[in-house]
């Protein structure tokens, strides 16, 4: 009988024979997995886990911030690092979706190789790799670790993939992985956090990215979800975001006419984002966040939600 304090209890013990007083370098999202396998590591290891949570720039608004200090906050020995800028420069005038992800992927990898760097004596590199992960051998979710696993394939392996892998939640279900980390003591807006890609905002601003647009569209976002929070809908979804259309289109404001950007809302339901449906949101819901999203985001003059389902539409537009 599987309970999740005692996997917890086993785990950490088990991570302790093997890591004995090893250092260990973990990527951190802000997501639920690599959170859960790096409290795991924190209980058995100590200050001998070094944790890593990078700032690409395509996050939602004031994550960044808040998720790092709550990770310090819950005792991780954590360094923040802004890299934002690099990825944006990597990412200058590129429209396509895969080779926007290419690049996310590969600035990831420079940054976390350069970090891992600063780090003397580091023996192992441990991953928030989940069951699913496992046997899809290409991850459609997760952040840091789902990005190394896709790129093991580019020649000339930086150095940090030259060490031994942990993966303390590699027979884990997700819902497995959220008892694991309740029992760990994380708190509830960590563990009921919705799934968010690795490549974040990029992949939301359809066309090529400017930090212009990632403020425009991180704006929409932090209204949308906030809504649904307020509403106490936030946790009957299994995923929800804005997207920031390549489109303008004709407006009025007082006597004038404007010409301004469209956004779309999505929201899900899912168990796995293998297939998914469109959330009938109350219609008074999509009224007041529209209005609240016209009149605060200076720049978007139409919101439109989508009610495509998967298949045959994906959840994210690229
Ligand atoms: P789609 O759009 O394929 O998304 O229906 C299914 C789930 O996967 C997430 N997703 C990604 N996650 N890197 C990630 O880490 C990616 O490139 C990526 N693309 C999609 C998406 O948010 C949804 O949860």
């Amino acid at each position: 009988n599987w309970t999740a304090a005692s996997f917890a209890e086993t785990s950490i013990q088990e991570l302790r024979d093997k890591i004995g007083n090893d250092k260990v370098v973990l990527g951190l999202s802000g997501g639920v997995d690599s959170s859960v396998a790096a409290m795991l590591l924190k209980e058995a290891i100590g200050d001998n886990l070094y944790c890593i949570f990078v700032d690409n720039g395509l996050l939602r608004k004031n994550e960044f911030e808040q998720v790092l200090e709550q990770y310090k906050f819950l005792g991780l020995n954590i360094k923040g690092v802004d890299a934002k800028s690099r990825f944006y420069e990597a990412l200058a005038g590129e429209s396509d979706p895969e080779k926007k992800r290419k690049a996310i992927g590969r600035v990831f990898i420079e940054v976390f190789d350069d970090e891992a760097h600063e780090l003397t004596d580091i023996s192992w590199l441990a991953q928030g790799t989940i069951y699913p992960d496992v046997i899809e051998s290409v991850s459609a979710t997760g952040g840091p670790s789902a990005t190394i696993k896709s790129h093991h394939n580019v020649g000339g392996l930086p150095d940090f993939m030259k060490l031994k892998i942990v993966e303390p939640l590699r027979l884990l279900f997700k819902d497995e992985v959220r008892r694991v980390g309740k029992a760990l003591g994380l708190p509830d807006n960590l563990l009921g956090r919705h799934p968010f890609p690795g490549p974040g905002l990029a992949i939301r601003i359809l066309g090529d990215i400017t930090p212009e647009k990632v403020r425009l569209l991180q704006e929409a976002d932090a209204v949308f979800i906030d809504g649904l929070k307020k509403a106490g809908l936030y946790d009957k979804v299994w995923q929800a975001g804005v997207i920031l259309l390549p489109v303008q289109s004709v407006g009025v404001m007082g006597d004038e006419r404007t010409y301004e950007n469209a956004v779309a809302l999505r929201a899900v339901e899912s168990t796995d984002g293998m297939t998914a449906d469109w959330v009938h949101l109350p219609y008074e819901f999509l009224a007041k966040t529209s209005n609240e999203i016209i009149n605060k985001v200076k720049g978007v003059n139409r919101v439109v939600y989508d009610i495509s389902s998967k298949p045959p539409a994906t959840i994210e537009w690229e």
